[in-house]
Parts: C-alpha cells; structure tokens; sequence
C-alpha cells in the first residue's frame, strides 16, 4: 500500500498578523478599573456600611505584571472599554452585506500570508476558521472570509478555546497528507475582548484581541523558505477551570441576571498547577516519538497566556531556564490573544533561525485542550 505520508508532505508556508491600532497598558487599565470600583462603592455605600455585601477592591499594576508577565494588550474598541459606566467593546451591528469584523481582521492576517508565499487566492484549497469564540452561529466565519479572499473550495469554523489555531493546523496538514487539499489557510482572528469580564480584578488585565493567519500547504507547491512539519499531536482532557457558559439556549436578560458566567471565568491558579505538567509531559512524549531531543529544539513559539506558566513549561522541556531567544514572550505587549498568541510569536520570531533549525508551536487552555506542532526550517 503505497504511505501517503511520504507523497503528500505538509509545510507551514507563510503566517500573517493583524494587530489592532489601539494598546491599554497596565496603568490605563488599573486607573479606569479603579475609577469603576469607587463608583461601586460610592453607589453601595450603604449596603457596605451594613455590612450587607463587601466592597470591590482596587487592581493593582505591579500586580498584574507579576502574576502575568502583560505590560499591555491591543484591543478593537479601547474608549468603551476603559469607560468605567461600560467596560466592554461597542461597535454599531453592521448590515449583512457588510464584512462582518471579526472575517475582516482575519482577511487582513490571511491576505499578508498569501502574499508571503507569493500564492493566488483561487490556489488555496479550504479556509478553517479556528478561534476561541465565533461572532455567530452561522453562517461560518471561515466561509465570509472565504469569500472576502475570493477562494473557492470549502471552509468552516472550529473552536477548541486557546488551542484553536494548533488544532487547525494538524486539521489542514491532515487534508494535505491525505491528498485532499494542497493548500489551507487557518485563519484565527481573536477578539478576546468581547469574552473578557473587564470588571472582574482577577481576570481583567489577561487578554487582548489579535488576527493570525496560517498558510498550510503540501511541500511540492510550497515557497522555498518554509517549514516543514515533523509532527503534531492533540490532547483533551475536559476541566471546568476555564469556562464561558455563553450561549444560544442561555440568553439570560441583562438586566435581570448576573451574567458574569456568560463571558470567560477561570480557577487560574488550578489552571497553572494542572496545565503545565500536562503540557510539558505531551511535548516530551511527543518529541520522543518524532526522535528528538528535547534539550535540542531550536526555540519553543508557546501559548501565551502567563509568563510563569511558560517558564516552567519551557524549563522541563529543555532541561535549563529559557532564554528570550529560547521561548521568546508577546504577552509582554499583546497579553493573552487566546489561540493566536503561539503563531503571533513564531509570525514574530521565526526569521533568524537557520535551515535545519527545529522549533515547537504549542498551544494550551481550556478544554482543557493542548496541540503540539514540531517544524524545521527548510534548507
Ligand atoms: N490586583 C491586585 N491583586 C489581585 C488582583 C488584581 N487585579 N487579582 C487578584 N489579586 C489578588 C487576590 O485577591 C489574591 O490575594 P490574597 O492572596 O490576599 O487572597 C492574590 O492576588 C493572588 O490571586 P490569584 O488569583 O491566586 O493570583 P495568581 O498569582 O494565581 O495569578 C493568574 C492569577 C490568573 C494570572 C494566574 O493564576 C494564571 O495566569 N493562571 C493560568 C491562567 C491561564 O493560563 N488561563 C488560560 C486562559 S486561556
């Protein structure tokens, strides 16, 4: 039987990125949090005094960027955001012959990885959308970007939280090993803020919005600087520490319920503890199989969600502490971007490496989920 592997190679060819004009940094986010708890209190006064409900307390800057390594996040809308009477991103509907926005950013992330890889729209087979949250039920986002770029073919959405964009890569490597498609795009465009509970001190400092685009294609049609991909390996394991009950069948009134359940919630500390033994034990098994060392690999693109989490990832896979150049961090400027967060820093960070040079995009988060996605670079 002939091995279709050995026929039908896949190869990342070119990343794209959108990143939003606008960034909050730590200071702009603390002071318009604390402007909204003073206000709370000021407007519960009472009910505090009596000890009825406990006050809001303040956030805190040196707080944020210990526990998490973000310094600043982009975001789509940042003056309702920071709005203390709103704290959410507004934008007016827009009619249904209009782009919708989150296939407009990704258009953006998708067109920059064409044009990389020097390749026409009508040669790109299927377009995955792969993202923590879609803008609706349907129709798929992935099918209005396909559109928008003028591709023919298939496309369709898929959400598994933050490792959205590694698991539509092993999906579009997975057509072209199979001789199905020769060319995917895997589109991720993030608009976290949307899921974010801005009034929440525990969690309002993590994420930020970003588009990333993926061009996964079969070695014999790819550009000559690309990726080859060695492997990719998926894991799932349910958990209810990171969670977002928004839906369809919930649609609770807003001005009736607390609604906090309906946007992101997390037990980050569980996260931590249960996550990264999880994840730096997948890639140590994984590299196994594929025959690597892990001490060897070249530099690890990791999810980026939480500077600590990474640097004891990266510290058992490589067996020392990670230098910058070693598992190099955008949480720094962009925060936590959900699924794109691992692409935005191989997008980033891949230039300088050499041919034969072997890397990791890693993703992980809820589900639990985690993906792996070992490559080399071309000679
Ligand atoms: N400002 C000041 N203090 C704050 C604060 C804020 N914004 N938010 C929480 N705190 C306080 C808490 O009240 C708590 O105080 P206490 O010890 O007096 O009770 C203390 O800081 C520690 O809170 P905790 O939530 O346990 O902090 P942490 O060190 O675990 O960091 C996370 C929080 C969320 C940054 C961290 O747990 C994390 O990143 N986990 C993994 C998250 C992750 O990857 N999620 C995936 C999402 S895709």
């Amino acid at each position: 039987m002939q091995d279709v592997q050995l026929t039908h190679r896949p190869v990342i060819s070119a990343t794209g990125l959108f990143t939003p004009a606008e960034s909050i940094s730590n200071e702009e986010l603390v002071d318009s949090f604390n402007r909204f708890v003073d206000l709370q209190n000021q407007r519960h006064a009472d009910a505090i005094e009596a000890g009825e409900i406990e006050p809001l307390q303040h956030s805190s800057v040196d707080f944020i960027e210990k526990a998490s390594g973000i310094k600043a996040r982009h975001v789509m809308n940042k003056e309702s955001v920071l709005d203390p009477e709103v704290m959410a991103p507004r934008w007016s509907e827009r009619p249904d012959d209009e782009i919708s926005i989150m296939a407009e950013i990704g258009v953006i992330a998708a067109k920059q990885a064409l044009e990389k890889a020097g390749r026409k729209p009508e040669d790109v087979d299927a377009v995955l959308c792969a993202a923590s949250n879609m803008q609706r039920a349907y129709p798929a986002m992935a099918i209005e970007i396909q559109q928008a770029l003028g591709i023919e073919g298939f496309g369709f959405d898929m959400n598994v939280a933050c490792s959205s964009a590694t698991f539509g890569i092993q999906t579009a490597a997975d057509y072209v090993r199979s001789g199905n498609a020769k060319s995917v795009l895997v589109v991720s465009p993030e608009i976290t803020s949307g899921h974010l509970n801005w009034r929440d001190r525990d969690s309002h400092f993590i994420f930020g919005d970003v588009a990333t685009a993926v061009l996964v294609e079969d070695e014999a049609i790819a550009p000559d600087e690309h990726w080859a991909i060695l492997g990719t390996k998926l894991k799932t394991v349910f958990s209810n520490n990171i969670r977002n009950n928004f839906g369809f069948l919930n649609r609770a009134h807003p001005e009736t319920s607390d609604n906090a359940d309906k946007l992101f919630v997390q037990e980050g500390r569980k996260v931590f503890k249960e996550v990264v033994p999880m994840v730096a034990q997948m890639i140590i098994d994984e590299a196994g199989k594929l025959q690597l060392d892990p001490a060897a690999i070249r530099r690890l693109w990791l999810h980026q969600a939480n500077a600590g989490m990474n640097r004891l990832i990266a510290q058992r896979v490589l067996g020392h502490e990670a230098s910058a150049d070693e598992s190099p961090t955008v949480l720094d400027t962009y925060g936590n971007t959900s699924s794109a967060g691992s692409i935005i820093a191989f997008h980033k960070y891949s230039e300088d490496l050499a041919p034969g040079d072997t890397g990791l995009i890693c993703s992980f988060g809820a589900g639990y989920s985690a993906g792996t996605v070992f490559v080399r670079k071309a000679a």
